[in-house]
C-alpha cells in the first residue's frame, strides 16, 4: 500500500486524524508536508502534537526554522523550511542531524527533497473547490519501506 486518500471536512477532522496519525510514529520517523498557504499543514501538526501532552515548548536559536518539543520520551523537532532557498541552507544549520533525534515533521519539506532520507511519509493536503473547508489529504510511502507502509495500513480503517 503506498498511497492513502482521507478527507477531511473541517480542521477538528485535520486535528483528529493527525492525532491518530501519530500514535503509530516514533524516534527517526520523517514526515513532510506539503500544500499551498492555508491548505493546514500547520494545523495537522498542533493535532499530532496534541497526540503526546507536549506542553513544553523550547525556542532554538532557528525558531523561525524549527520547534522542539519534548516530553520524557520523545521529542518532536516542527519545521517550517517555507524561507530556506535550497537543500544547503538546511545542511548549513544542522538540519539533518535532527532526522535521526525524535520525530521530525517537515512543512515545504520539498524545498529540501534531495537531502531527505531515502524514505519517509509524505503528507499533501489539498484544497477543494466544492467546500472552503475541505481538504484531501494523501499519505504517500516515498522509498516504499516496510516501517512506514505498516504506519499507512493502520491509518486505512
Ligand atoms: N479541513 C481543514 N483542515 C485544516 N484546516 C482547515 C480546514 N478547513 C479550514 N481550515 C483552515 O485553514 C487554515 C489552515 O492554516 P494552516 O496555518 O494550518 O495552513 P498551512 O498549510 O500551515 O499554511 P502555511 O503554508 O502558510 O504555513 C486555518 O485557518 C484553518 O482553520
Ligand atoms: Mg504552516
Amino acid at each position: 500500500m503506498e498511497n492513502i486518500k482521507i478527507i477531511s471536512n473541517n480542521q477538528e477532522e485535520t486535528k483528529q486524524l493527525a492525532k491518530k496519525f501519530a500514535n503509530f510514529l516514533s524516534k527517526g520517523d520523517i514526515v513532510v508536508l506539503t500544500g499551498e498557504l492555508g491548505a493546514g499543514k500547520t494545523k495537522f501538526v498542533e493535532g499530532f502534537l496534541e497526540n503526546f501532552n507536549l506542553q513544553n515548548e523550547i525556542s532554538s536559536p532557528t525558531f523561525n526554522i524549527v520547534n522542539e518539543y519534548v516530553n520524557d520520551n520523545t521529542s518532536i523537532y516542527h519545521f517550517d523550511v517555507y524561507r530556506l532557498l535550497d537543500s544547503d541552507e538546511f545542511y548549513s544549520i544542522g538540519g539533518e542531524e535532527y532526522f535521526e533525534r525524535g520525530i521530525c515533521l517537515i512543512e515545504w519539506g520539498e524545498i529540501i527533497e534531495d537531502i531527505l532520507p531515502k524514505s519517509y511519509i509524505h503528507i499533501t493536503i489539498k484544497k477543494d473547490n466544492s467546500n472552503e473547508n475541505k481538504r484531501i489529504i494523501t499519505f504517500t510511502n516515498v522509498g516504499n519501506s516496510d516501517k512506514y507502509k505498516k504506519i499507512l495500513s493502520k491509518l486505512d480503517i
